[in-house]
């Protein structure tokens, strides 16, 4: 570098997982074992899945959505059933509950943007076999009232924790409430590449899910029921170990950066900066604020990303209102006035755990001078 240039500051990404020397010699590890399915790490991996759900049993999968396919499988939730979830998610939610072959019907959201619990009230009827809460962002949605409406109408909860490992809501984990199906795809708090986890503390529930997770076999070749391939694989679950041993670090990091970065955002009146209700332990997978009505927020977009800070929009549509749902027969196109508002408001912004004190600072003064010009 010459006298007259200043250094280019790295590019700012919206996540970017943080293996290091750990991850590298355990898949070495099994890459010189000759062990490369589902095999011992796969063990190892399932033990710390417990600790992080406080279940008693967790099931590696391959990735977030079989977990997902496993549950309604597990529960023997079908056609003629309905299932009541969130249109503000990604479309491997209701993408599983379509599969299983039940309707999908989609309960309104709060500001907080997990699913209402008083509009899961009003759509429940005699079809419905289970609510699925999506933990939004790493945000548990509000389990206490969804938990007594299942009580009281004898419904299964599947929750949605791909985005939420170690969330809490009162202390108990998310995963612990119903069936949990957590994803280890590569963006998530912990990855292991692609990867899933199905965790419950039913010991029927658990064994089958092994079952059907492996062509259906509860012993070699002894087969139960018609299976699936849905192991994972020695490989990616040496990736997640490390990181699943310094959870708490990861979940502490991503506090301490989203609590600096609405610290930094106080003062800004074109934005709503994220909230979190008493009692719930957020995981930060992502940081979501709400733009003002009336901001582009392509042009705030395009700002930050010339600024050298990646964003994001999770989700820019409801989930049915793409193609693949729009006429479909088991798809109710339920009324959700506040998710319909926030998917055109909510901009992401990077808090993992890889972004030092400037780099936070640098995402607040880039979306600053974005509001400015927008
Ligand atoms: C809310 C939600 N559900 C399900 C999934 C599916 O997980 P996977 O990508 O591991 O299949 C994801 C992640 O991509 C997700 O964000």
């Amino acid at each position: 570098m010459t006298a007259t240039q200043t250094p280019v500051e790295a590019r700012i990404r919206i996540s970017a997982p943080q293996l290091g020397a750990e991850v590298e010699s355990l898949v070495l590890e099994v890459l010189r074992s000759g062990h490369l399915a589902q095999g011992p790490m796969v063990g190892r991996f399932e033990a710390l899945c417990t600790s992080m759900a406080g279940t008693a049993h967790a099931i590696a999968v391959a990735n977030g959505t079989v977990a997902l396919d496993a549950a309604l499988a597990v529960l023997d939730i079908g056609p003629g059933q309905e299932v009541i979830t969130s249109p503000f998610t990604f479309a491997a939610t209701i993408n599983a509950i379509l599969r299983s072959g039940a309707s999908v019907r989609f309960a309104d959201i709060r500001e907080d943007f997990t699913i209402d619990p008083e509009s899961v009230a009003a759509l429940i009827g005699p079809d419905t076999a289970a609510i699925m809460p999506v933990h939004l962002y790493g945000l548990p949605a509000d389990m206490r009232p969804l938990m007594s409406l299942a009580g009281t109408h004898g419904l299964a909860i599947v929750e949605d924790a791909a985005q939420a490992h170690a969330a809490d809501v009162d202390g108990r984990r998310v995963g612990s409430f119903g069936v949990g199906c957590f994803s280890f795809y590569a963006t998530k708090n912990v990855t292991s590449g692609e990867g899933g986890c199905v965790t419950t503390d039913d010991a029927m529930l658990a064994e089958r899910l092994r079952a059907l997770r492996n062509q259906g076999m509860r012993s070699r070749y002894d087969y139960a029921m018609i299976g699936q391939n849905w192991r994972m694989t020695d490989v990616a679950a040496a990736i997640a170990i490390p990181q699943m041993e310094r959870l708490d670090e990861i979940v502490r990091a991503r506090r301490h950066n989203a609590a600096l970065l609405t610290s930094l955002l106080e003062n800004d009146e074109a934005i709503t900066a994220p909230r979190v209700p008493s009692g719930r332990g957020h995981v930060w997978h992502q940081y979501t604020l709400l733009l003002e009505p009336g901001i582009d927020r392509d042009r705030v977009a395009a700002s930050m990303s010339s600024d050298g800070i990646e964003t994001g929009v999770y989700y820019p549509g409801l989930v049915w209102d793409h193609e693949a749902y729009r006429t479909h027969p088991n798809v109710r196109r339920d009324d959700t006035p506040l998710a319909r508002e926030y998917t055109s408001r909510c901009l992401s912004l990077p808090v993992h755990p890889g972004l030092s004190t400037r780099d936070v600072e640098r995402v607040a003064e880039a979306l600053d001078r974005a509001l400015l010009a927008s």
